[in-house]
């Protein structure tokens, strides 16, 4: 089993990441944002990507999406865990606190590539539930385990950028049932279902999202909150490993069966 993690930058000093080889790709799609460095945690083969680029230059808009899922994919990943910031619309969130969401809303859609498919064939791949269970499952028993508190559910509004939102629209998200805003979970959850890859994620809120508070937002307390947050994201990451199954039971893995027309 190959777990893929897509994170911002600095997340490689994790303990017991055993680092082996960086590896650089070309794909089909282009080039992917980093070189892959690939590793073992434990005896678990783990291959990390910085989403934004090694020096973190590429804004969310600008990430080549088709090309890090398709690389990952080449390296004979199975399983992606994403990280993710995100702003807290739920009034029950605050800074610092950690989200596994189990739904998504997709305001980038016809913004990015969203598909590997739009040649020659045609293909409805079923989204109902973005997120792999089998993976959120396993990143809620780590955080029981190692006494990090989570919020188990959560739908994540994946927004263009790089502009932040206006009040209106985060009440707006609220009101049709948005907890937290990001930018980078839209196409990956859909690219990695695509390709039979389970697809989960690690959301860090790291701040209010607009008008929740009466407080102008800033990248500054982003990356800060981020930071502060880095040690308990490192301790799951490095746990979770021994709670995934080892035979994947979901149905990502058979996500193109019937799929195509
Ligand atoms: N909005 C959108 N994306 C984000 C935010 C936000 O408030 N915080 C971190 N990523």
């Amino acid at each position: 089993m190959k777990i893929g993690i897509i994170a911002g930058s600095g997340l490689y000093d994790i303990k017991n990441f055993n680092l082996f080889e960086e590896v650089s790709l070309d794909t089909p799609f282009g080039q992917p944002s980093s070189p892959y460095k690939i590793g073992e945690i434990g005896n678990k083969q783990v291959i990390f990507l910085a989403r934004h680029g090694p020096s973190h230059t590429i804004p969310p808009h600008k990430i080549n999406y088709r090309a890090n899922i398709w690389g990952l994919k080449t390296l004979g990943v199975e399983r992606i865990i994403a990280i993710n910031a995100v702003g807290g619309i739920n009034r029950l969130l605050t800074p610092g606190d950690i989200v596994l969401p189990d739904q998504i809303i997709d305001f980038t859609f016809g913004y990015r590539c969203s598909t590997f498919y739009e040649d020659d064939k045609v293909v409805h791949v079923d989204f109902t539930y973005p997120y792999c269970s089998e993976i959120q499952n396993s990143i809620y028993e780590t955080t029981k385990k190692t006494g990090i508190n989570v919020t188990p559910k959560g739908t994540y509004i994946c927004v263009n950028g790089p502009r932040l939102e206006s009040a209106k629209e985060i009440k707006f998200f609220a009101s049709i049932g948005a907890d937290i805003v990001g930018m980078t979970a839209m196409p990956e959850a859909i690219l990695a279902r695509e390709l039979e890859i389970c697809f989960g994620a690690l959301c860090i809120v790291t701040n209010y999202a607009a008008g929740i508070v009466e407080q102008k937002l800033t990248t500054v307390e982003v990356l800060n909150t981020m930071k502060k947050s880095a040690e308990k994201i490192k301790i799951i990451i490095s746990e979770v490993l021994n709670y995934i199954p080892l035979i994947r039971k979901c149905p990502c893995k058979d996500a193109l069966k019937d799929a195509q027309l």
